[in-house]
Parts: C-alpha cells; structure tokens; sequence
C-alpha cells in the first residue's frame, strides 16, 4: 500500500512529463493497466483476512479513480496540442504573393467597333451583321457594279467560286452588301450600321491587309439630303475624336452612291501644321471613309422606289479608325495581336 501512495504521488508529475499520446498509452498501462501494482494488488485481495478487505478495497479503488481521472486529464491536454499542431501545419499565409492569371480585354478593333455603333445607336440607329461569304450579286450587281467593272477581277477579289457572274461566291470586299440585303428584308425608313471583316486581294504592307474590318452605315427615309451625310458624319467625328473636330467632303467615285465622296477628319495631331507628320502625313487630313447618296438603281434592285425615298451610305476601315485615333504606324500594329501593343489598350471604353 506504501509503494501504491508513492506511484499516486508521483504520477501527476509523471504524466507532465509524457511528451505525446503513445506516450501516455505506455504510462497508462503501467499505472492502471493489467499488469500495474495497482492491479495487482486488487487481483490479491482476497489474500487478505475478510475484515481487512472492505477497507483496502475501497482504499484500491480510490487510487484508482484518482489515477484515472489525472490520465484523462493530462490526454485531453495533448489531444489538444495535437489539434493545434495539425492547425498550424495546415495554416495558409494570406499575405503570400500569389501567381496572377494574366486578365484578358476586349481586342482594339471589337472596342473601336462598339465605340462608333454606341455613336450611331445613340442616332436611332440598329446593328446588324452579315455574311462573309457572300453572292457575288449582293457584293456587286445589286450594287450597281457591272460585270466588267475592275474590282470585280481575280487580282482584287478572293473568290470561292469563280467563272459564271450569275452564282459567283467569294469573300466580301466591303460591307457594302448588307446595304442591299438589309433593304431586301425591311421597309423603309431604314436607319443601320453594320461592322464586320472584309477581305481583298492585297499583299500586306504598312497601310494593307488582306482581311481588314468595315463598318457600313444606311440610311433611307423620306427627303434624305446630302446635307444629313454631312451631318451626320461631322457628329460621328465630334463624338469619336472630340469637340470641334472638323471634317470635309471630297469628290469620289462609288458605283453605287451618286453623288460620291471621301470623307476627310482634320488631322488631330498636327492641325495641319506639321509636314511631316506621322498620323496625316503633312496634309493636314486623314481619309477615313467612303460615302455618298444611294444610286437610285440600287433601290431600284431591292425594290424600293426612288422616287420615294432617298438615302445616304459610308463604309469606314475599322483599323485605320483605331490607327488613327492612337497615332499607331504601320497598321499592322492594329491586327497583329502583339500583347505589348494590346495592353495598352485593355482598359478603353
Ligand atoms: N464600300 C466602299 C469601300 O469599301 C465604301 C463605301 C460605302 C462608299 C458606302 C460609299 C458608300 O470602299
């Protein structure tokens, strides 16, 4: 009973000293375990004489439950430790730099797009889109483009299938066909714009490309004059590049708009002032787009009637807008999908 009060005694410093829960399960077995003092005297008991018994046993068990309860102390404190030690391996620091996935952007051409359609959306105007592909009669003839006219030959337009005028197939030269298709499949007033890629037998070079972007604007209503183009085009540029942007008509030639002309935007870089400089070249003008009134035999071959109604069409390069508008030489700067040039122009609106 003596040797059992000392291990009683010594197990609270004992059991600190155990530095894990193995630990512990040694100990345990060794304090309270089948084969500890403790149990061994329980086992013997009944060696005692009988009035002895009651006595020691209570003593025994006492021990016992005091060892007991020290055990399971001392296991909920390492279990404890235990938990914390897996917390702290599993811990994340926050305040690591991570690794940035590189954030994508709207390329330059899909914004200068968006950018001119707000303009005209803001006019009343609605966008639609058209095929790449298309009927040589959309492109040409019901543009009032004759077979024998040169753009039609192999050396500027890329076709799909070629030789029989009547079912040719090729890839637009201009977005210029929807003007005839829209029309097909809407009465007038009509009022719409239209971006997408055209294609040219071109071999590129700093102002070329074979595949370049147009934006096609029509409208047709009722007393239409040449001075609503002017109008109309004059706010564009004043909406595009700025208040007090000034802009002028040249005389051209388009088969398909009578009167014709160029359209000219005062260069915003040098006014007119510089000779040589790098956005309008010392001109003090940047051509920016084709337009003019509709030819009445263009409503004539959509049906409309002429004497009805009249109209107004341009056709802007997509690229040169952008090129011009950031000061970017050569063009091809504009499509050829450099990141460093992309970029910088990510955040735009
Ligand atoms: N389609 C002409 C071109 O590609 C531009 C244009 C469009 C001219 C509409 C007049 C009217 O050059």
């Amino acid at each position: 009973m003596e040797q059992l009060a000392q291990i009683v005694a010594e197990a609270p410093a004992r059991l600190a000293s155990v530095a894990d829960l193995a630990e512990l399960e040694t100990l345990e077995a060794e304090l309270v375990g089948r084969r500890s003092v403790l149990a061994e005297l329980q086992r013997n008991i009944g060696s005692l004489p009988p009035e002895r018994r009651p006595e020691v046993g209570r003593a025994l068990q006492q021990a016992r439950a005091e060892l007991e309860r020290l055990i399971s102390r001392r296991r909920a404190e390492l279990e404890r430790e235990a938990e914390n030690l897996l917390l702290e391996d599993d811990r994340v620091d926050v305040t690591l730099e991570a690794y940035r996935l590189p954030g994508g952007g709207e390329h330059l051409i899909q914004q200068t797009i968006e950018e001119v359609c707000e303009i005209f959306i803001g006019l009343g105007y609605v966008v639609a889109t058209g095929p790449e592909a298309e009927l040589g009669y959309y492109n040409f003839d019901a543009l009032n483009t004759p077979p024998t006219h040169p753009s039609r030959l192999e050396s500027d337009t890329l076709y799909l299938d070629w030789g029989d005028p009547a079912d040719e197939v090729l890839l637009r030269t201009h977005t210029s066909p929807m003007q005839a298709r829209f029309m097909e499949a809407h009465d007038p007033p009509v009022y719409v714009v239209v971006p997408g890629k055209v294609y040219r037998a071109d071999t590129p070079d700093a102002t070329h490309s074979p595949v370049f972007h147009q934006i096609e604007g029509l409208a047709v209503d009722r007393n239409i004059t040449m001075s609503d183009l002017k109008g109309t085009l004059a706010h564009f540029a004043r909406e595009f590049f700025g208040p007090g942007q000034r802009i002028r008509l040249l005389p051209h030639f388009f088969p398909f708009t009578e009167p014709s002309a160029e359209m000219h935007a005062a260069c915003f870089h040098c006014e007119g002032n510089g000779t040589s400089c790098r956005v309008c070249g010392g001109s003090g003008w940047i051509e920016l787009m084709g337009c003019g009134m509709v030819d009445p035999a263009v409503f004539e071959a959509v049906g409309y009637d002429p004497g009805d109604v009249t109209g107004f069409a341009f056709g802007m390069g997509v690229e040169r807008l952008a090129q011009v508008r950031h000061g970017l030489s050569p063009i091809r700067h504009v499509f050829e999908n450099d990141v460093r040039v992309l970029r910088q122009f990510r955040g735009i609106a």
